[in-house]
Protein backbone atom coordinates (compact mmCIF):
# COMPACT_ATOMS: atom_id res chain seq x y z
CA UNK A 1 0.00 0.00 0.00
CA UNK A 2 1.45 3.39 -1.00
CA UNK A 3 1.46 5.98 1.57
CA UNK A 4 1.99 9.57 2.37
CA UNK A 5 5.41 10.65 3.10
CA UNK A 6 4.92 11.76 7.14
CA UNK A 7 7.77 12.70 9.85
CA UNK A 8 6.37 10.14 12.35
CA UNK A 9 9.56 10.20 14.44
CA UNK A 10 8.39 13.64 15.25
CA UNK A 11 5.16 13.04 15.28
CA UNK A 12 5.95 10.69 18.54
CA UNK A 13 6.37 13.87 20.79
CA UNK A 14 3.40 15.85 19.71
CA UNK A 15 -0.51 14.92 20.94
CA UNK A 16 -2.77 13.58 19.03
CA UNK A 17 -5.19 14.24 17.00
CA UNK A 18 -3.60 17.58 15.05
CA UNK A 19 -3.68 18.50 11.76
CA UNK A 20 -0.20 18.31 9.83
CA UNK A 21 0.13 20.61 6.58
CA UNK A 22 2.79 19.68 3.87
CA UNK A 23 3.83 22.93 2.72
CA UNK A 24 5.83 21.79 -0.12
CA UNK A 25 2.73 20.15 -1.62
CA UNK A 26 0.41 23.90 -0.83
CA UNK A 27 3.79 25.59 -2.97
CA UNK A 28 3.61 23.29 -5.91
CA UNK A 29 -0.25 23.54 -5.75
CA UNK A 30 -0.04 27.49 -5.92
CA UNK A 31 2.87 27.41 -8.37
CA UNK A 32 0.91 25.35 -10.87
CA UNK A 33 -2.46 27.36 -10.16
CA UNK A 34 -0.84 30.79 -10.66
CA UNK A 35 1.20 29.08 -14.02
CA UNK A 36 -2.24 27.52 -15.55
CA UNK A 37 -4.38 30.91 -14.20
CA UNK A 38 -1.75 33.50 -16.09
CA UNK A 39 -1.54 31.65 -19.48
CA UNK A 40 -5.19 33.50 -19.60
CA UNK A 41 -5.11 36.34 -17.53
CA UNK A 42 -7.00 34.95 -15.08
CA UNK A 43 -7.43 36.07 -11.26
CA UNK A 44 -7.54 33.84 -8.87
CA UNK A 45 -8.93 34.87 -5.46
CA UNK A 46 -8.93 31.87 -2.89
CA UNK A 47 -11.89 30.90 -1.08
CA UNK A 48 -10.69 31.55 2.73
CA UNK A 49 -13.79 29.27 3.84
CA UNK A 50 -11.86 26.17 3.02
CA UNK A 51 -8.90 26.35 4.96
CA UNK A 52 -8.57 29.69 7.36
CA UNK A 53 -5.25 28.58 9.47
CA UNK A 54 -3.15 32.18 9.25
CA UNK A 55 0.12 30.16 8.51
CA UNK A 56 -1.74 28.94 5.40
CA UNK A 57 -3.29 32.11 4.29
CA UNK A 58 0.14 33.89 4.49
CA UNK A 59 2.06 32.17 2.33
CA UNK A 60 -0.94 31.82 -0.07
CA UNK A 61 -1.25 35.87 0.19
CA UNK A 62 2.89 35.66 -0.74
CA UNK A 63 2.09 34.05 -3.82
CA UNK A 64 0.04 37.04 -5.07
CA UNK A 65 -3.77 35.47 -4.83
CA UNK A 66 -6.71 37.62 -3.88
CA UNK A 67 -9.21 36.53 -1.35
CA UNK A 68 -12.64 35.02 -1.69
CA UNK A 69 -14.49 35.80 2.12
CA UNK A 70 -18.08 34.90 3.27
CA UNK A 71 -18.19 36.99 6.73
CA UNK A 72 -16.85 39.62 8.50
CA UNK A 73 -14.40 37.26 9.83
CA UNK A 74 -12.95 36.02 7.05
CA UNK A 75 -12.31 39.41 5.82
CA UNK A 76 -10.24 40.35 9.14
CA UNK A 77 -8.27 36.92 8.77
CA UNK A 78 -7.57 37.55 4.89
CA UNK A 79 -6.19 41.39 6.15
CA UNK A 80 -3.99 39.83 8.94
CA UNK A 81 -2.82 37.68 6.80
CA UNK A 82 -1.69 40.14 3.89
CA UNK A 83 -4.21 39.78 1.43
CA UNK A 84 -4.68 43.44 0.04
CA UNK A 85 -7.83 45.11 0.34
CA UNK A 86 -8.58 45.59 -3.01
CA UNK A 87 -8.17 41.59 -3.64
CA UNK A 88 -10.71 40.86 -1.56
CA UNK A 89 -14.04 39.74 -2.72
CA UNK A 90 -17.36 39.26 -0.69
CA UNK A 91 -20.26 36.92 -0.88
CA UNK A 92 -22.71 35.68 1.51
CA UNK A 93 -26.64 35.63 1.45
CA UNK A 94 -26.55 37.08 4.69
CA UNK A 95 -24.69 40.09 5.25
CA UNK A 96 -24.54 41.83 8.26
CA UNK A 97 -24.80 45.23 8.01
CA UNK A 98 -21.40 45.71 10.35
CA UNK A 99 -20.16 43.37 7.87
CA UNK A 100 -20.89 45.14 4.77
CA UNK A 101 -19.38 48.09 6.87
CA UNK A 102 -16.61 46.45 7.21
CA UNK A 103 -15.66 45.79 3.52
CA UNK A 104 -17.01 49.33 2.53
CA UNK A 105 -14.15 50.62 5.33
CA UNK A 106 -11.71 47.98 3.93
CA UNK A 107 -12.44 49.43 0.29
CA UNK A 108 -12.72 45.97 -0.40
CA UNK A 109 -12.64 44.98 -4.29
CA UNK A 110 -16.48 44.22 -4.89
CA UNK A 111 -19.21 43.11 -3.02
CA UNK A 112 -20.68 40.14 -4.62
CA UNK A 113 -24.38 40.56 -4.66
CA UNK A 114 -26.75 38.03 -3.64
CA UNK A 115 -30.59 39.81 -3.51
CA UNK A 116 -32.50 42.92 -4.35
CA UNK A 117 -32.77 43.57 -0.77
CA UNK A 118 -28.90 42.91 -0.02
CA UNK A 119 -28.20 45.05 -3.06
CA UNK A 120 -30.70 48.29 -1.32
CA UNK A 121 -29.11 47.94 1.85
CA UNK A 122 -25.43 48.45 0.27
CA UNK A 123 -26.44 51.35 -1.59
CA UNK A 124 -27.78 52.84 1.93
CA UNK A 125 -24.85 52.04 4.30
CA UNK A 126 -22.72 53.20 1.19
CA UNK A 127 -24.71 56.36 1.24
CA UNK A 128 -24.15 56.47 4.64
CA UNK A 129 -20.41 56.87 4.19
CA UNK A 130 -20.25 59.23 1.21
CA UNK A 131 -18.90 55.94 -0.55
CA UNK A 132 -19.45 53.98 -3.84
CA UNK A 133 -19.81 50.36 -3.24
CA UNK A 134 -18.37 47.90 -6.14
CA UNK A 135 -20.87 44.76 -6.97
CA UNK A 136 -21.21 42.05 -8.84
CA UNK A 137 -24.78 40.20 -9.13
CA UNK A 138 -24.52 36.75 -7.98
CA UNK A 139 -26.41 34.97 -10.45
CA UNK A 140 -27.90 31.55 -9.70
CA UNK A 141 -27.30 29.59 -14.08
CA UNK A 142 -29.24 27.49 -13.44
CA UNK A 143 -26.28 24.67 -14.48
CA UNK A 144 -26.16 20.62 -12.75
CA UNK A 145 -23.12 20.22 -10.81
CA UNK A 146 -23.09 16.52 -10.70
CA UNK A 147 -22.08 16.45 -7.25
CA UNK A 148 -23.27 16.31 -3.95
CA UNK A 149 -26.63 17.31 -2.84
CA UNK A 150 -25.52 19.55 -0.01
CA UNK A 151 -22.69 21.09 -2.11
CA UNK A 152 -24.37 22.27 -5.10
CA UNK A 153 -25.25 25.67 -5.62
CA UNK A 154 -26.25 26.79 -9.12
CA UNK A 155 -29.47 24.62 -9.65
CA UNK A 156 -32.70 27.24 -9.60
CA UNK A 157 -34.70 26.77 -6.24
CA UNK A 158 -31.57 27.83 -3.89
CA UNK A 159 -30.97 30.54 -1.16
CA UNK A 160 -27.95 31.44 -2.89
CA UNK A 161 -27.53 34.04 -5.93
CA UNK A 162 -30.33 35.71 -7.86
CA UNK A 163 -32.77 33.57 -10.41
CA UNK A 164 -31.75 34.62 -14.04
CA UNK A 165 -35.89 34.69 -14.63
CA UNK A 166 -35.28 37.88 -11.89
CA UNK A 167 -32.06 39.32 -13.05
CA UNK A 168 -34.03 41.69 -15.21
CA UNK A 169 -36.03 43.22 -12.17
CA UNK A 170 -32.53 43.53 -10.12
CA UNK A 171 -31.23 46.14 -13.04
CA UNK A 172 -34.36 48.05 -13.35
CA UNK A 173 -32.81 49.31 -10.21
CA UNK A 174 -29.81 50.58 -11.90
CA UNK A 175 -28.03 52.92 -12.31
CA UNK A 176 -28.22 53.63 -8.32
CA UNK A 177 -25.98 56.56 -7.01
CA UNK A 178 -23.77 54.69 -4.07
CA UNK A 179 -23.67 51.20 -6.03
CA UNK A 180 -21.43 50.40 -9.77
CA UNK A 181 -22.27 47.53 -11.14
CA UNK A 182 -18.73 46.50 -11.94
CA UNK A 183 -19.51 42.41 -12.55
CA UNK A 184 -21.42 39.20 -12.38
CA UNK A 185 -20.29 36.21 -10.32
CA UNK A 186 -21.59 32.42 -10.45
CA UNK A 187 -20.48 29.46 -8.56
CA UNK A 188 -22.50 25.87 -9.23
CA UNK A 189 -21.13 23.81 -6.32
CA UNK A 190 -18.24 22.35 -5.11
CA UNK A 191 -15.81 19.03 -5.39
CA UNK A 192 -16.64 19.20 -9.49
CA UNK A 193 -15.14 16.73 -11.56
CA UNK A 194 -16.47 16.57 -14.43
CA UNK A 195 -15.27 18.92 -16.86
CA UNK A 196 -19.04 19.36 -18.97
CA UNK A 197 -20.33 21.16 -16.02
CA UNK A 198 -18.13 23.89 -16.16
CA UNK A 199 -18.58 23.95 -19.73
CA UNK A 200 -22.17 24.31 -19.30
CA UNK A 201 -21.50 27.51 -17.35
CA UNK A 202 -18.98 29.04 -19.72
CA UNK A 203 -21.87 29.14 -22.39
CA UNK A 204 -24.66 30.41 -19.80
CA UNK A 205 -22.21 33.13 -19.07
CA UNK A 206 -22.15 33.87 -22.36
CA UNK A 207 -25.63 34.00 -22.63
CA UNK A 208 -25.75 36.25 -19.62
CA UNK A 209 -23.82 38.89 -21.36
CA UNK A 210 -25.75 38.62 -24.35
CA UNK A 211 -28.69 39.38 -22.42
CA UNK A 212 -27.15 42.26 -20.54
CA UNK A 213 -25.53 43.99 -23.73
CA UNK A 214 -29.10 44.01 -25.20
CA UNK A 215 -29.83 46.54 -22.04
CA UNK A 216 -26.80 48.07 -22.73
CA UNK A 217 -25.27 46.66 -19.68
CA UNK A 218 -21.13 45.78 -20.24
CA UNK A 219 -19.74 44.78 -17.09
CA UNK A 220 -15.84 44.70 -16.25
CA UNK A 221 -15.43 41.55 -14.09
CA UNK A 222 -17.02 37.97 -14.67
CA UNK A 223 -16.45 35.72 -11.95
CA UNK A 224 -17.10 32.11 -12.38
CA UNK A 225 -16.30 31.13 -8.38
CA UNK A 226 -14.59 28.16 -7.20
CA UNK A 227 -16.00 24.22 -7.66
CA UNK A 228 -12.85 22.43 -9.16
CA UNK A 229 -12.84 18.72 -7.81
CA UNK A 230 -9.55 16.83 -6.08
CA UNK A 231 -9.23 13.49 -6.31
CA UNK A 232 -9.84 11.98 -2.70
CA UNK A 233 -8.63 8.51 -3.90
CA UNK A 234 -5.35 9.31 -5.24
CA UNK A 235 -3.83 12.03 -3.23
CA UNK A 236 -0.16 10.27 -3.10
CA UNK A 237 -0.59 9.66 -7.40
CA UNK A 238 -2.28 13.00 -8.19
CA UNK A 239 -1.81 15.38 -5.46
CA UNK A 240 -2.27 18.88 -7.84
CA UNK A 241 -5.90 19.30 -9.29
CA UNK A 242 -6.27 19.26 -13.01
CA UNK A 243 -6.02 22.90 -12.88
CA UNK A 244 -4.80 22.72 -16.90
CA UNK A 245 -7.56 20.83 -17.78
CA UNK A 246 -9.98 23.04 -16.09
CA UNK A 247 -8.95 26.87 -17.07
CA UNK A 248 -8.24 25.66 -20.93
CA UNK A 249 -11.51 24.40 -20.53
CA UNK A 250 -13.40 27.77 -19.34
CA UNK A 251 -11.39 29.84 -21.97
CA UNK A 252 -12.08 27.60 -25.09
CA UNK A 253 -15.82 28.42 -24.39
CA UNK A 254 -16.30 31.89 -22.57
CA UNK A 255 -16.69 34.60 -24.84
CA UNK A 256 -14.24 37.41 -23.23
CA UNK A 257 -15.07 41.28 -23.94
CA UNK A 258 -12.21 43.25 -24.60
CA UNK A 259 -11.30 44.70 -21.38
CA UNK A 260 -12.39 42.00 -19.77
CA UNK A 261 -11.01 40.25 -16.33
CA UNK A 262 -11.77 37.03 -15.80
CA UNK A 263 -11.74 35.29 -12.21
CA UNK A 264 -11.86 32.59 -10.04
CA UNK A 265 -12.27 31.59 -6.23
CA UNK A 266 -11.22 28.12 -5.93
CA UNK A 267 -11.17 26.86 -2.08
CA UNK A 268 -10.70 23.25 -2.14
CA UNK A 269 -8.20 22.50 -5.40
CA UNK A 270 -5.52 25.26 -3.69
CA UNK A 271 -5.42 23.61 -0.08
CA UNK A 272 -6.99 19.81 0.57
CA UNK A 273 -4.22 17.33 -0.58
CA UNK A 274 -1.33 19.52 1.35
CA UNK A 275 -3.40 18.76 4.74
CA UNK A 276 -3.96 15.50 6.66
CA UNK A 277 -5.73 14.77 10.00
CA UNK A 278 -3.76 12.41 12.11
CA UNK A 279 -4.81 10.33 14.41
CA UNK A 280 -3.29 7.36 17.28
CA UNK A 281 -5.52 4.33 17.77
CA UNK A 282 -7.29 4.09 21.35
CA UNK A 283 -8.87 0.55 21.11
CA UNK A 284 -9.00 -2.20 18.70
CA UNK A 285 -12.44 -3.26 19.76
CA UNK A 286 -13.23 -6.88 18.24
CA UNK A 287 -17.35 -7.21 17.48
CA UNK A 288 -19.54 -10.32 16.28
CA UNK A 289 -18.59 -9.46 13.19
CA UNK A 290 -16.66 -6.35 12.56
CA UNK A 291 -13.90 -4.83 14.33
CA UNK A 292 -13.26 -1.62 14.83
CA UNK A 293 -10.69 0.84 14.80
CA UNK A 294 -11.78 3.54 17.49
CA UNK A 295 -9.03 6.52 16.90
CA UNK A 296 -8.74 9.79 19.15
CA UNK A 297 -10.24 11.70 16.30
CA UNK A 298 -13.98 12.17 15.72
CA UNK A 299 -15.95 14.34 13.73
CA UNK A 300 -15.35 17.04 15.45
CA UNK A 301 -12.03 16.97 14.28
CA UNK A 302 -13.21 15.67 10.36
CA UNK A 303 -17.14 16.36 9.80
CA UNK A 304 -16.98 15.47 6.28
CA UNK A 305 -17.78 11.74 5.98
CA UNK A 306 -20.44 12.08 8.76
CA UNK A 307 -22.04 15.16 7.12
CA UNK A 308 -21.75 14.80 3.41
CA UNK A 309 -20.37 10.50 3.43
CA UNK A 310 -17.54 12.33 2.05
CA UNK A 311 -14.28 9.34 1.41
CA UNK A 312 -11.32 10.90 2.68
CA UNK A 313 -7.88 7.99 1.93
CA UNK A 314 -6.92 6.56 5.54
CA UNK A 315 -4.29 5.22 6.07
CA UNK A 316 -1.89 2.96 9.18
CA UNK A 317 1.70 4.99 8.92
CA UNK A 318 2.99 2.95 11.68
CA UNK A 319 4.34 -0.27 9.99
CA UNK A 320 3.29 -2.30 6.99
CA UNK A 321 1.72 -5.80 8.47
CA UNK A 322 -0.31 -7.95 6.05
CA UNK A 323 -3.81 -5.76 5.58
CA UNK A 324 -7.25 -6.27 7.58
CA UNK A 325 -10.63 -4.44 7.11
CA UNK A 326 -12.14 -2.33 9.95
CA UNK A 327 -14.84 -0.01 10.51
CA UNK A 328 -12.91 3.20 11.48
CA UNK A 329 -14.69 5.40 14.06
CA UNK A 330 -14.22 8.30 16.27
CA UNK A 331 -15.09 8.71 19.86
CA UNK A 332 -17.85 11.19 19.81
CA UNK A 333 -20.89 9.89 21.58
CA UNK A 334 -23.24 10.04 18.14
CA UNK A 335 -23.38 6.85 15.94
CA UNK A 336 -22.73 9.10 12.71
CA UNK A 337 -19.11 9.07 14.14
CA UNK A 338 -18.00 6.74 12.08
CA UNK A 339 -14.64 7.58 9.62
CA UNK A 340 -15.49 4.29 7.02
CA UNK A 341 -16.66 1.23 7.19
CA UNK A 342 -15.22 -1.90 5.85
CA UNK A 343 -11.89 -0.35 5.51
CA UNK A 344 -8.29 -1.65 4.14
CA UNK A 345 -5.49 -0.92 6.78
CA UNK A 346 -2.38 -2.54 7.42
CA UNK A 347 -3.03 -4.23 10.71
CA UNK A 348 -3.80 -1.84 13.74
CA UNK A 349 -2.82 -1.50 17.10
CA UNK A 350 -3.39 0.22 20.02
CA UNK A 351 -1.31 3.54 19.71
CA UNK A 352 -0.57 3.36 15.53
CA UNK A 353 -0.57 6.66 13.66
CA UNK A 354 -3.70 6.93 11.49
CA UNK A 355 -3.70 9.59 8.80
CA UNK A 356 -6.97 10.97 7.05
CA UNK A 357 -5.73 12.69 3.83
CA UNK A 358 -7.20 15.50 1.69
CA UNK A 359 -8.15 16.90 4.84
CA UNK A 360 -6.83 20.50 4.23
CA UNK A 361 -9.90 22.13 2.83
CA UNK A 362 -13.04 21.63 5.24
CA UNK A 363 -11.00 20.21 7.59
CA UNK A 364 -9.75 22.28 10.77
CA UNK A 365 -12.06 25.53 9.54
CA UNK A 366 -15.39 23.34 10.63
CA UNK A 367 -13.61 21.34 13.53
CA UNK A 368 -16.05 22.02 16.62
CA UNK A 369 -15.71 21.64 20.39
CA UNK A 370 -18.66 19.04 20.70
CA UNK A 371 -18.55 17.28 23.57
CA UNK A 372 -15.89 19.79 25.20
CA UNK A 373 -13.12 18.86 22.97
CA UNK A 374 -10.18 20.82 22.59
CA UNK A 375 -10.05 22.58 18.72
CA UNK A 376 -7.02 20.63 16.72
CA UNK A 377 -3.64 21.74 17.03
CA UNK A 378 -1.57 22.72 13.44
CA UNK A 379 2.10 21.60 12.86
CA UNK A 380 3.79 22.66 9.69
CA UNK A 381 6.43 20.49 7.69
CA UNK A 382 8.82 23.44 7.22
CA UNK A 383 8.51 23.48 11.48
CA UNK A 384 8.84 20.42 12.68
N1 LIG B 1 -17.11 30.60 -4.04
C1 LIG B 1 -18.30 30.45 -3.42
C2 LIG B 1 -19.31 31.48 -3.61
C3 LIG B 1 -18.56 29.33 -2.62
O1 LIG B 1 -19.73 29.19 -2.04
C4 LIG B 1 -17.55 28.33 -2.47
C5 LIG B 1 -17.76 27.15 -1.64
C6 LIG B 1 -16.31 28.54 -3.12
C7 LIG B 1 -16.14 29.66 -3.90
C8 LIG B 1 -15.18 27.54 -3.02
O2 LIG B 1 -15.51 26.33 -3.57
P1 LIG B 1 -14.43 25.15 -3.73
O3 LIG B 1 -13.43 25.60 -4.77
O4 LIG B 1 -13.81 24.93 -2.42
O5 LIG B 1 -15.21 23.99 -4.20
N2 LIG B 1 -17.88 22.09 3.27
C9 LIG B 1 -18.11 21.47 1.97
C10 LIG B 1 -17.88 22.41 0.82
C11 LIG B 1 -18.73 23.67 0.87
C12 LIG B 1 -18.42 24.64 -0.24
C13 LIG B 1 -19.13 25.92 -0.03
N3 LIG B 1 -18.85 26.94 -1.00
C14 LIG B 1 -17.22 20.24 1.88
O6 LIG B 1 -16.53 19.92 2.84
O7 LIG B 1 -17.23 19.55 0.86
Amino acid sequence: MIKGNFPIDKFKELQTPFYYYDMKVLEDTLHTAADEAGKYGYHIHYAVKANANPRILQLIARHGFGADCVSGGEIRAALDAGFPANSIVFAGVGKADWEINLGLDSDIFCFNVESLAELLVIEELAKAKGKVANVALRINPDVDAHTHAKITTGLKENKFGINLSMLGSVLDHFPLEHVRLIGIHTHIGSQITDMTSFQSLAIRINEIQDELEARGITVRNINLGGGLGIDYHHPNHLPIPEFGVYFAAIHKLLKVRPGQQIHFEPGRSIVAQCGTLISRVLYVKEGEVKRFAILDAGFTELIRPAMYDAYHRIENISNDLPVSVYDVVGPICESSDVFARDCELNEVHRGDFIALRSAGAYGEVMASQYNCRKLPNAYFSDQL
